[in-house]
């Protein structure tokens, strides 16, 4: 029987490969983008106490009211923004569940979507699925800012929507606030959406500021706002994500989203919700800055090649030039075969493989993993394989 393929990514992604690559050859994982350190006890102390207090069935479509209301409030203490918690938030399993229900509820056969490259790879997939198109705009190098030009020769009447990411994941970037007025100047007087995933929004260092989307009025009106607890409360697997738009946005978010999964994870709602709502939570960004030090720190020993450090996000972009010219798939998968260290090639986040000979490293992980793994690395000599 012909099964349709629904977009154009085939075979297993990198992200799983590498994981089976280092189980197998036991090998240290900076690969994929998760901690290895606990969560906070409270948090999960709140888990327990939702699931033997009775918070163990569905929860109402659009998320936990106190979980929403506690969202709501979090943002204006952070960021000054008023949001409704009834008409603008819903909660979702992960941030890429919301990416995928914003696109499809605005997007049609024959639409195209501005991608920027490189990208987390669900997005690409997300939009054919829709039957629409990825239009790509390459970030430029070295920095990986955006070159406003090309997104506005990009543009076209079939243009629906732009999606954008900062902190971003894989380069560290972190838009400034003329990124966003820059982007309001070309869509000013369109009808294109946004789709903005602030994921790592907490994630920031250095005292830079994160901008979000809902603070730019203008852009707040046509964007999807789009969130996961997992990257900051460091609990991936929770897979809590949510989503904030206008109240008419929301109503076509839930219109899918109420036949995707209709409701989400009742007990870590509740959990997520009550922690929320404490008077004073960790500084998860001050957390990531220290481990983002310490590792930046332990490569200076190491052949590699630092072209910016992370200004956000969980990830650092390393060079290997001095080390080796093979493309960069294959000296990740040799670094973790013969070194121990698995990691990603940057090439797997761009549609045409681009190599620039790069690689990522999560250093969201204890001191003592980063030093394991620094300490293999240090072997590299520069040509070790030239
Ligand atoms: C840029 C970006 N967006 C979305 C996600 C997905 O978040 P979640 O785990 O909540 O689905 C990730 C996870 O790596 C990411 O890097």
């Amino acid at each position: 029987m012909q099964l349709p393929q629904k977009h154009s990514a085939t075979g297993t992604t990198i992200f799983t490969v590498m994981s089976a690559l280092a189980q197998q050859h036991n090998a240290i994982n900076l690969s994929q983008g998760f901690p290895d350190f606990a969560i906070d006890a409270k948090l999960g102390q709140l888990l327990e106490e939702a699931a033997q207090g009775g918070w163990n069935q569905y929860s109402p479509m659009p998320g936990l009211p106190m979980l929403r209301q506690a969202i709501a409030k979090d943002f204006e203490r952070r960021y000054g923004v008023s949001i409704d918690a009834d008409k603008e938030v819903t909660i979702t399993p992960g941030a890429t569940y919301a990416i995928y229900t914003a696109f499809t509820s605005i997007l049609e056969p024959g639409d195209e979507v501005i991608v920027l490259e490189p990208a987390y790879d669900s997005y690409i997939p997300n939009i054919e699925t829709n039957g629409a198109r990825a239009i790509i705009v390459p970030l430029s190098s070295p920095g990986f800012s955006v070159d406003w030009n090309l997104v506005k020769d990009a543009i076209s009447d079939k243009t629906k929507a732009i999606i954008i990411n900062t902190p971003h994941n894989p380069t560290g970037a972190v838009w400034a606030k003329e990124d966003w007025d820059q982007l309001a100047d070309l869509v000013r007087g369109t009808d294109i959406f946004i789709l903005s995933d602030e994921v790592y929004e907490q994630l920031i260092f250095d005292g830079m500021p994160h901008y979000t989307v809902l603070q730019h009025e203008e852009l707040r009106q046509r964007s999807f706002a789009l969130y996961s607890f997992g990257k900051v409360f460091n609990n991936t697997g929770w897979k809590i994500g949510y989503c904030i738009a206008p109240p008419a946005f929301t109503d076509a978010f839930r219109r899918i989203h109420q036949f995707l999964c209709f409701s989400v994870n009742t007990p870590a709602q509740y959990a997520i919700g009550t922690y929320l709502s404490q008077p004073v939570l960790p500084d998860v960004g001050a957390l990531m800055q220290q481990k983002r030090n310490y590792f930046l720190d332990l490569l200076k020993d190491t052949a590699f090649t630092i072209h910016q450090p992370a200004a956000g996000s969980y990830f650092q972009i390393a060079g290997y030039e001095q080390i080796s010219d093979l493309p960069d798939t294959d000296f990740a998968k040799w670094l973790t075969q013969e070194y121990g260290v698995a990691t990603i090639p940057v090439s797997a986040f761009y549609s045409n493989k681009k190599d620039d000979k790069l690689i990522r490293f999560c250093f969201a992980k204890k001191e003592e993993t980063l030093k394991a793994a620094v300490d293999k690395l240090k072997a590299l000599k520069p040509a070790t394989v030239l």
